[in-house]
């Protein structure tokens, strides 16, 4: 049972909801592996709400709610619905709460995500609003990290190579900020360093963080997270063709300190295909985690856990 209702940001995840989400989680992995489906959302409807492109997410709630026997409403892009016709996001909130117990929306703005939950009258889950944040990722990232390390706290985390505009780099931070001896590097061009509101938040929790463009400083990390460069929200393309093959990591990079290497993906060119056969290399598994996760936390956003 959790107060949550509308999960919008990273910042409403506590160590405590992280515990919670985890051994929720566990248990849906086992009956995934036992069962394949259970029907504790069988008398539910789910809308997924998704006005920007996404694999991963969309199809990671869609197996999740399938997982839990409820029922899906799809509104995939803006074309396709009546926002193509001037409705707001907020209305349109308003009218499929009225259709659904819980929706779960990806909005290409960022900032919106907490304009639509507000507007909605069911439990809300934003599913990635532009380059603001993704909370649900930063949950799967963790998830992920906590079963191959075992621990949160004491970790170095080298993360690249857009800090600027990728929200999972953004929700992750803040999460993981919470654990005590946690380090953060942070790899980009000077154009992409990570927002000052990010940083200013590490700086104002005494929590040691490093900036570089040096991409061999991946060597220092337990783990390595890196994202593509957002090409889509470039508003300089000469700066995306500028860095985009300067920033990718190789085998040669890692070394014995390495433990995991974790990319909510697509992956474009930040990561050598050599890499996917070393042992830390991890993201395919960090992207199956998103099918317990999202199970966990739709049954616990609508008290069915
Ligand atoms: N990790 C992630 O958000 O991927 P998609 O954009 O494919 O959903």
């Amino acid at each position: 049972m959790t107060l949550l209702k509308k999960l919008v940001s990273s910042i409403q995840i506590s160590p405590d909801f992280l515990h919670q989400v985890f051994t929720i989680s566990d248990y849906m992995a086992r009956i995934i592996r036992q069962r394949g489906r259970t029907d504790l959302l069988s008398d539910k409807v789910i809308a997924l709400l998704f006005l920007e492109p996404s694999s991963r997410t969309m199809m990671s709630f869609q197996s999740a709610a399938e997982r839990l026997q409820a029922g899906i409403l799809f509104l995939q892009s803006k074309e396709t619905s009546s926002l193509q016709k001037g409705e707001s996001v907020e209305d349109t909130m308003r009218v499929t709460a009225g259709y659904c117990d819980m929706i779960v929306a990806r909005l290409p703005k960022a900032g919106s995500a907490e304009i639509a939950a507000n507007a909605c009258s069911v439990p809300f889950i934003n599913a990635g609003d532009g380059s603001n944040e993704h909370p649900t990722q930063a949950l799967v990232d963790t998830y992920t990290i906590r079963q191959a390390l075992g621990r949160l706290q004491d970790i170095h985390v080298a993360l690249g190579f857009d800090p600027l505009q990728s929200r999972s780099i953004h929700s992750l931070v803040r999460v993981l900020a919470q654990f005590p001896g946690v380090r953060f590097t942070f790899i980009s061009p000077p154009s992409l360093r990570a927002p000052d509101d990010l940083l200013n938040e590490l700086r104002s929790r005494s929590i040691e963080f490093f900036e570089t463009e040096d991409v061999s400083s991946v060597r220092g990390a337990d783990v390595i997270y890196l994202n593509r460069l957002q090409e889509e929200r470039f508003t300089d393309p000469k700066e995306f063709d500028l860095n985009r093959y300067r920033f990718k990591l190789t085998k040669a990079m890692l070394s014995d300190r390495t433990k995991l290497i974790l990319d909510p993906l697509p992956r474009i060119d930040e990561i050598a295909p050599e890499v996917d056969d070393h042992p830390a290399a991890s993201y395919f598994r960090q992207a199956h985690n998103g099918i317990p996760i999202r199970m966990a936390l739709m049954c616990l956003l609508l008290d069915r856990v």
